[in-house]
């Protein structure tokens, strides 16, 4: 593996794991990069921590990642289903510390 690249897992809604790599150089967030891998985020607000549409359960690796920023933290607290390891993709730049990052897109319940 290059020095630049770092590998995250997706878990899917069926249980099974993709391994996304992922460039750590280019100042891209994980929401970006799963868009460009055609997951089902919606990011509606482009990534400005206003819509909540990119969010992600971290399953293995929340420790690894920055601390929430209040604008993070207020979008977040929107969520009717919000969990502890929510977090927005949009607002995690991807870097070598989270290399082995394992989460699932949140899946909004309904009603
Ligand atoms: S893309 Fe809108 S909050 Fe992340």
């Amino acid at each position: 593996m290059e020095d630049n690249m770092i590998h995250v897992h997706v878990e899917n809604a069926d249980g099974s794991v993709d391994t996304m790599e992922c460039p750590t150089d280019m100042g891209l967030s994980l929401m970006e990069m799963l868009k460009a891998s055609e997951y089902p985020v919606l990011a509606t607000c482009g990534g400005m921590a206003l819509c909540a549409t990119c969010c992600v359960d971290v399953l293995e690796g929340l420790d690894k990642l920055g601390e929430i920023s209040d604008d993070e933290y207020a979008m977040l607290d929107t969520l009717p289903d919000l969990l502890p390891n929510s977090r927005l993709a949009c607002q995690l730049r991807l870097n070598p510390d989270m290399h082995g990052l394992k989460f699932k897109i949140h899946d909004p319940q309904e009603g």
